[in-house]
């Protein structure tokens, strides 16, 4: 006697493949933002500015280490960035004031906004901006 109500192996295994392609493209979509919504770096750090004498310079942008990177804006005045892609989250290395992504090629300016988009052609946002906290008197940095 034949089942009625029960599936053959190839409708099956037809809906298994249809289930795990709509997995993969609800998982791809998402909020519909390209890369991660959000960077997560590790705890803040404490940086010497005497460890780091490029930064004695206006304008120049110095790879701190930790996934950071810094730009004194004026005589007492600092920015700082993650060096993360967010594109697909790479760590991207600084070179001649830019930040360039190894992995998919795209290039950020010192300010972190996008100069050159991945080559995979989506859109991405700016590298984001890091709060700094200057302590003179100890002749430091604190980055979040
Ligand atoms: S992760 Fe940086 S360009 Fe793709």
């Amino acid at each position: 006697m034949a089942c009625q109500n029960c599936v053959n192996r190839r409708d099956f295994l037809a809906k298994a493949a249809l289930a795990a392609a709509a997995f993969v493209v609800a998982e791809g979509c998402g909020d519909g933002q390209i890369g991660p919504t959000a960077v997560t770096l590790g705890s803040g750090t404490t940086i010497k500015l005497a460890d780091f004498p490029a930064l004695a310079t206006v304008g120049a942008l110095v790879d701190v280490g930790h996934e950071r990177a810094v730009m004194r804006t004026s005589a007492t005045a600092f920015v700082a960035l993650s060096k993360i892609c967010t594109h697909q989250g790479c760590e991207t290395s600084v070179t001649n004031n830019r930040f360039e992504c190894p992995c998919h090629l795209s290039v950020f300016a010192s300010d972190g906004t996008v100069v050159r988009g991945p080559s995979t052609g989506e859109r991405i946002s700016p590298l984001p901006k890091l709060s700094v906290t200057v302590d003179q008197a100890a002749g430091t940095l604190t980055i979040a």
